[in-house]
């Protein structure tokens, strides 16, 4: 049995490989942008407004981009779980392999950069900003730290899904800027049975919605089939090599 609140209807128009794709990352994807962040709540002088997204090409960040350059904004549940912006945000995504950067361009994002070099001046370079007003870290926190504190606005805001491995210090420029440092875990309305878990139910439908009407691409990449030790085991090596684009799927036993 499964829980109405934490599922939403598959897309029409994917397959069933495609659809399963995106739900997890999807529910992750959107509860940065809009709960932790709160991207859509912008002020109209904050029309050209950036957002960082460090790891740009895996599953996360390959519906983020595309949630966070225009889709969601056209979206009814959005509009009406709060006020939001008109325009697009502008989208910096990070990555460091041809393929990867091509496909965060095919995602949408505006500029891509390489996490592997430093951020700060890379941005400064390609885009013209100091400071990005959002970021989001789907990747090494820890590694990213630094340069996130640096790189976040004045009053800006920093969420990332990934804990780290040591403590990182909070206090001193983020204090300066007064920025907020968020966490995001998609399990946590589930975990906790929070009043608005259907809040998952109707943004997975919404992003069906989205995707039926050809606003929202489908983030799979690959399939193994059948479903057994080996193609599992194959899955896992290629998503702990940290050189994912897009999401796996598994399929047909
Ligand atoms: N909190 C939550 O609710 C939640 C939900 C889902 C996933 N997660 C976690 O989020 C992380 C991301 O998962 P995912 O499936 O979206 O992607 P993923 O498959 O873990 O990420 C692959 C991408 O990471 C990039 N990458 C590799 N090293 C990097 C670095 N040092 N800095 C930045 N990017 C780097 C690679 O880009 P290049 O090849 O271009 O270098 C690759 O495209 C995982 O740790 C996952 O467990 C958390």
């Amino acid at each position: 049995m499964v829980d109405e609140r934490i599922v939403g209807r598959k897309p029409k128009s994917l397959s069933f490989e495609e659809a399963a794709a995106m739900p997890l990352t999807t529910t992750t994807a959107w509860e940065t942008l809009y709960d932790r962040l709160g991207t859509n709540k912008r002020q109209h002088h904050q029309d050209e407004s950036h957002i960082l997204i460090i790891g740009g090409a895996g599953g996360v960040g390959s519906i983020a981009i595309q949630l966070a350059k225009n889709a969601a904004n056209q979206s009814s549940i959005l509009s009406s779980l709060s006020s939001s912006c008109d325009s697009g945000i502008n989208v910096i995504a990070t990555a460091s392999r041809t393929e990867s950067v091509e496909w965060c361009k095919r995602m949408g994002a505006d500029y891509v950069v390489n996490h592997h070099k430093d951020l700060k001046s890379q941005i400064k370079q390609v885009v013209g900003i100091d400071y990005t007003d959002y970021i989001l870290c789907l990747n090494d926190t820890d590694g990213h730290f630094e340069s996130m504190k640096q790189l976040v606005a004045p009053q800006g805001k920093i969420c990332s899904i990934v804990e780290t491995k040591a403590p990182v210090d909070i206090g001193g420029i983020l204090q300066q800027k007064s920025a907020t440092f968020v966490w995001e875990l998609m399990f946590t309305r589930s975990l906790f049975q929070t009043p608005d878990m259907i809040t998952q139910h109707h943004l997975l439908n919404a992003v069906a919605d989205l995707i039926d009407s050809n606003k929202i691409k489908s983030t799979l990449t690959e399939v193994l089939s059948p479903i057994n030790a080996e193609n599992l085991r194959k899955a896992h090596r290629k998503l702990e090599s940290g050189t994912m684009i897009g999401k796996i799927a598994l399929s047909g036993f």
